[in-house]
């Protein structure tokens, strides 16, 4: 856990705060020795390939078609595991303020959110990266992370305690973000064969939670990372791009790609849980961000997962319909989440703790 002692390599509070300081060198605790370089084309009868597009009006005929409605989306989580979702219906007015109040909540004088500054041993509130050892390198970004539901389980400092028009704007997205998210699941598990009715059980009131970050310009953008690589622990994510900056990348077949985002899109990937439940049919897709030389950029992310009492694991309805055996172990969502946050995995990732290798010695 960070501790806040005299060693600590962090001379700010926040990556904010000191990036208007910064005019030469960035510290080296920031400094990334061995980052995989971003891919680019040499090419230029070959261009960069780009995340899929799934369109929401295509699932509105979907009973009078007698075509597989499924093809794109499931090509999509099976081939990527993210894809920018248009026309997904939710009131742009209300995606215009959401961005507003987010932009408004990182120019607020530090000390404001420094009240909801994340304390050691906690990994929600506001601040840096998590240090788990001293010689950690830090991200180049500042974050907010925290649950929004179980209602019950949202700290009293954090989400009550936002300024009203950010809380409140935040409470409705919360609402129609949920609601396209179970559209989504319906539609993803169908796809794979999972019953809609399971998809439901599952994610119906689900623990859902946010993470908004900023990353400022930095002086030498390739030397640091904004966030370091990584496949989300959830079921899906939902990502706004809250400024117009760039940043988010793909790791696909082997290199580094860039997320270029269509105006008014969400971008929407899959996550640990719905590889699991897919049966590993569906990929978790590996993605970073990187940071620009001289605009900031925000994002705000939404993560879906099963209720706290529900099992992961390959979902029933797949694995009685196609007959598969399972190729991820179950367990039960609450034990997924301690786990997930207590880090003792061994060196290894969560996806490969949950894989069952047939034919060599497994506890279950
Ligand atoms: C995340 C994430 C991407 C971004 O918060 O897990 O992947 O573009 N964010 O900020
Ligand atoms: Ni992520």
């Amino acid at each position: 856990m960070g501790s806040n002692s005299h060693e600590s390599p962090r001379t700010h509070d926040s990556v904010q705060e000191l990036a208007k300081e910064l005019k030469l060198n960035v510290p080296r605790h920031y400094i990334q020795e061995h980052r995989e370089p971003t891919f680019v084309s040499n090419n230029s009868s070959s261009p960069l390939p780009s995340i899929p597009v799934i369109d929401m009006n295509d699932f509105n005929n979907i009973l009078q078609s007698n075509k597989d409605p499924f093809i794109n989306l499931r090509a999509a989580c099976q081939e990527w595991g993210i894809f920018q979702l248009v026309n997904h219906g939710v009131d742009k007015l209300l995606i215009k303020k959401m961005k507003e109040e987010v932009l408004k909540f990182f120019n607020m004088p530090l000390e404001d959110k420094l009240r909801y500054k994340l304390v050691a041993g906690d990994y929600q509130g506001y601040g840096q990266t998590i240090l788990h050892t001293q010689d950690q390198k830090i991200d180049w970004a500042d974050r907010f992370y925290m649950i929004t539901n179980p209602v019950h389980r949202r700290k009293s400092n954090l989400l009550p305690e936002f300024p009203p028009v950010l809380r409140d704007t935040m409470e409705k997205y919360l609402c129609e973000l949920q609601k396209l998210a179970m559209y989504l699941f319906g539609l993803t598990g169908q796809a794979v064969e999972i019953d809609k009715q399971e998809m439901i059980d599952v994610f119906e009131d689900g623990m859902q939670s946010v993470r908004m970050t900023y990353y400022p310009p930095c002086p030498e953008p390739d030397l640091v990372i904004g966030l370091t690589p990584h496949s989300d622990a959830a079921g899906i994510t939902i990502l706004l791009q809250v400024t117009e900056v760039e940043g988010l990348e793909v790791k696909k077949d082997g290199v580094w790609i860039p997320v270029n985002f269509l105006p008014d899109a969400f971008v929407v990937n899959v996550g640990d849980i719905l590889e699991i439940m897919s049966n590993g049919a569906y990929n978790s897709i590996e993605h970073r961000a990187t940071v620009n030389a001289t605009k900031e950029r925000i994002s705000l992310a939404m993560f879906f997962n099963p209720k706290l009492e529900a099992d992961v694991g390959p979902a029933k309805s797949l694995v009685a319909n196609t007959g598969a055996p399972p190729l991820y172990k179950t367990q039960v969502m609450e034990q997924y989440l301690k786990d997930f946050f207590s880090r003792k995995l061994n060196g290894k990732t969560f996806l490969e703790r949950m894989k069952i290798r047939y034919g060599e010695a497994t506890q279950t």
